[in-house]
């Protein structure tokens, strides 16, 4: 087989067998194949597109191209739940002990935040001593007995992926549907998932700005899950402002453990409810998800999702009591209120903005090697839909570094659209794809 072939014949609009997508996936990780040549076809599979089974095809070659989790040690059906990337997204904190309280195995692998949008490994560390570096068979065996554990990725999952990612992100060829969909599914996949639910935001904030565009990547992940025996659903959520109110570490861990005692925003609860609904229907523990919903209401109102957070991060070293007492998470050493100097009702909060702003407060990373400040962001105090008075706080700054403020302050400002009516019709959950 040669690479020159398989470019040709994409350019020319026709179909690569599997052997030929195994043959160049393959070729890739090892290095066989050079940069150039794939970067050739990449581009001629972003024009010329591929089918469903080439996509699927595809997601096994690079799932097949390093380790896979083998979590067979773990009894029951294991539902990994994934969201394509937001801005102070919290679900993952109050989503898994919640399913795991219902008995259902909840074995994450997660990653740290990068950019507008934050990491899951991140916000856990904000719990003093917490760790994510357990061995493979700590993780096996604290699932198996707790129900819950997260690591971090150390097993060298989708190598493919991770090199075809980069050369996507220098040559143009990052937004094809068949390219994303394959890229996070083989991830998932090698993770060890026996079942997915995917949130794939759409909105300003999102990779995906378009609803139109949100569902064909849907569906094409949720297909890809068909096709390779993994059942898939997916979620369409609004990242057309953030999630909930907290944006940065220790911040929206409050707003997780203030979900799960009942007292958190309604639209971090109502998209908690409807990934959670999912997971728990696909791991066969409730027949629909209206059932499923009331079985994850009651963990908040019984307690049993606190308990289960507080078990899962004294297992993992951190400490619990800051579980039941959220006042003893890190602070920030200033908290600034921005306030707004016209009246109106918020018609718009770019949520991509108000996380960099965010990252720039040292929530975030902006390279790889960037350390953060677990205790600083934004803490929001209106949102779309909401009145507005002169003089009345849009947001919080909470910073360490004042000065900083001035600039975050201008930052939040300018991202938050007032205007003189506003309507709200952008709902929270625009479609679920099964
Ligand atoms: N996230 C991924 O993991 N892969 C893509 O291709 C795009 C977003
Ligand atoms: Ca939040």
């Amino acid at each position: 087989m040669r690479m020159y072939d398989l470019i040709i014949k994409k350019r020319n609009g026709e179909e690569l067998s599997t052997e030929e997508i195994n043959y160049f996936v393959d070729g890739y990780t090892k290095g066989t194949i050079p940069d150039y040549q794939v970067s050739s076809l990449l581009m001629a599979i972003y024009f010329q597109k591929m089918n469903m089974r080439e996509t699927s095809d595809l997601t096994m070659a690079m799932v097949h191209s390093g380790d896979i989790l083998d979590l067979s040690k773990i009894d029951g059906v294991k539902v990994d739940k994934h969201s394509t990337g937001g801005v102070g997204d919290t679900t993952t904190l109050v989503l898994t002990p919640m399913v795991a309280a219902l008995g259902i195995p909840v074995a994450k692998m997660s990653g740290r935040g990068l950019g507008h949008t934050g990491g899951t490994i991140d916000k856990l560390e904000s719990f003093d001593g917490f760790s994510v570096e357990i061995t493979e068979e700590q993780f096996i065996e604290n699932v198996n007995t707790k129900k819950i554990a997260i690591m971090g990725q150390t097993a060298d999952l989708a190598p493919a992926d991770k090199k075809l990612y980069a050369l996507r992100d220098v040559t143009g060829t990052v937004d094809n549907i068949s390219l994303i969909s394959s890229s996070i599914m083989s991830k998932k996949i090698a993770a060890g998932a026996d079942a997915i639910v995917l949130d794939v935001k759409v909105g300003d904030g999102a990779f995906m700005k378009s609803y139109e565009d949100a569902k064909k990547l849907a569906e094409a992940m949720v297909s890809i899950g068909k096709n390779v025996g993994r059942n898939t659903v997916a979620v369409i959520s609004d990242m057309d402002q953030p999630l909930g109110l907290a944006i940065g570490n220790a911040l929206e861990v409050k707003e997780a453990l203030d979900t799960l005692s009942g007292k958190g925003p309604k639209d971090l609860l109502e998209l908690c409810l409807a990934l959670g609904s999912n997971m728990v229907v696909l791991a066969g523990k409730a027949q629909n998800v209206e059932e499923a919903k009331a079985m994850l209401l009651k963990t908040i109102e019984d307690g049993s999702a606190t308990q289960k957070l507080k078990e899962f991060v004294a297992a993992q070293g951190g400490n619990a009591e800051q579980v039941t007492n959220p006042e003893l998470l890190a602070k920030a050493k200033f908290v600034y209120e921005v306030k707004s100097d016209i009246e109106g009702y918020v018609s718009k909060i770019n949520s991509e903005n108000i996380g960099l702003v965010a990252m720039e407060l040292g929530a975030g990373r902006a390279t790889k090697e960037d350390s953060i400040d677990l205790a600083v962001g934004i803490v929001l105090n209106k949102k779309r839909g909401d009145k507005v008075a002169k003089g009345d706080v849009l947001a919080y700054i909470h910073a360490d570094d004042e000065a900083k403020i001035e600039k975050a302050a201008a930052g939040i400002l300018s991202n938050y659209k007032i205007s003189e009516t506003y309507e709200d019709n952008i709902p929270l959950i625009y479609d679920v794809i099964r």
